[in-house]
């Protein structure tokens, strides 16, 4: 049975991931993300507390399980934080990036890398795998130059695109559009939305499933996972 990591295990995909290895039992699975577990259940996986910002913390958790595959989920993944806060979108997305990549070259894992619809500027949507990105924002110039990084080096490397992630778990530390819209309705607000975007509103269980059958069929290149 394979041994996967997921970094960013807290947050919206790593919780979906974590809820999908502990039902299944296909994988063993070593959830790891910055501070405590919050995770609703501890059992069916082992949690390791690991800042991606800090490399020797990786390292130990790494030698220590010495993992199959990793699923790199963990980014600064607020647009407007990443171009208000531009180092520390810098040093999350794309130094750490390399911390992962240089690790699973060293020990031969398969890194599993999360980006976004974002390194692409919209204007001649939708695309697909070959198409030239060109990001507007700062958090996609950032998740671009991550997938250069992961491109460039020797590790068995597979790149999951995805777009406008949505779900429920517990202890959020942001929301989504299906709960900002059911929130909002709720209390009878008006929804203002913008009416020249197309997007495709990916459910995060069915992103999951996309990464572990990255991990399953040892899935290699560019691949854009949306509903
Ligand atoms: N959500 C979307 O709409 C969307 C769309 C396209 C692509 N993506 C990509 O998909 C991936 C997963 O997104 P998501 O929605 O699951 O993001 P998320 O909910 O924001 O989860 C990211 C997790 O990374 C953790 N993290 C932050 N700094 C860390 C550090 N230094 N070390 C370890 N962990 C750290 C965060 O911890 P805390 O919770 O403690 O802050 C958070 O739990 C990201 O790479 C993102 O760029 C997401």
């Amino acid at each position: 049975m394979k041994t996967v990591l997921v970094t960013g295990s807290n947050g919206l995909l790593g919780q979906k991931i974590t809820e999908k290895i502990r039902a299944e039992k296909s994988v063993n699975l070593i959830a790891t993300s910055k501070g405590a577990d919050r995770f609703s259940f501890k059992d069916g996986y082992v949690y390791a507390e690991m800042d991606i910002l800090n490399p020797a913390q990786v390292r130990t958790v790494i030698e220590q399980y010495k993992p199959d595959a990793i699923i790199h989920t963990a980014a600064m993944t607020n647009v407007d934080t990443c171009h208000i806060e531009r180092k520390a979108a810098y040093q999350l997305n794309v130094v750490a990036t390399q911390t992962l990549i240089s690790l699973c070259e060293e020990f031969d894992i398969h890194f599993i890398h999360l980006s976004t619809d974002f390194v692409f500027d919209g204007a001649n949507g939708p695309y697909d795998e070959t198409a030239k990105p060109n990001p507007v924002s700062y958090y996609g110039e950032t998740k671009l130059q991550a997938e250069e990084l992961v491109k460039k080096s020797n590790a068995r490397w597979a790149i999951l695109r995805t777009i406008l992630v949505y779900g429920i778990v517990s202890d959020m530390s942001r929301s989504n559009i299906v709960l900002w819209a059911k929130g909002a309705l709720e209390k009878g607000n008006p929804l203002n939305i913008v009416n020249d975007q197309y997007r495709m509103p990916t459910l995060a269980e069915d992103l999951a499933d996309a990464c572990l059958l990255a991990v399953e069929r040892n899935a290699q290149g560019i691949f854009h996972i949306s509903a």
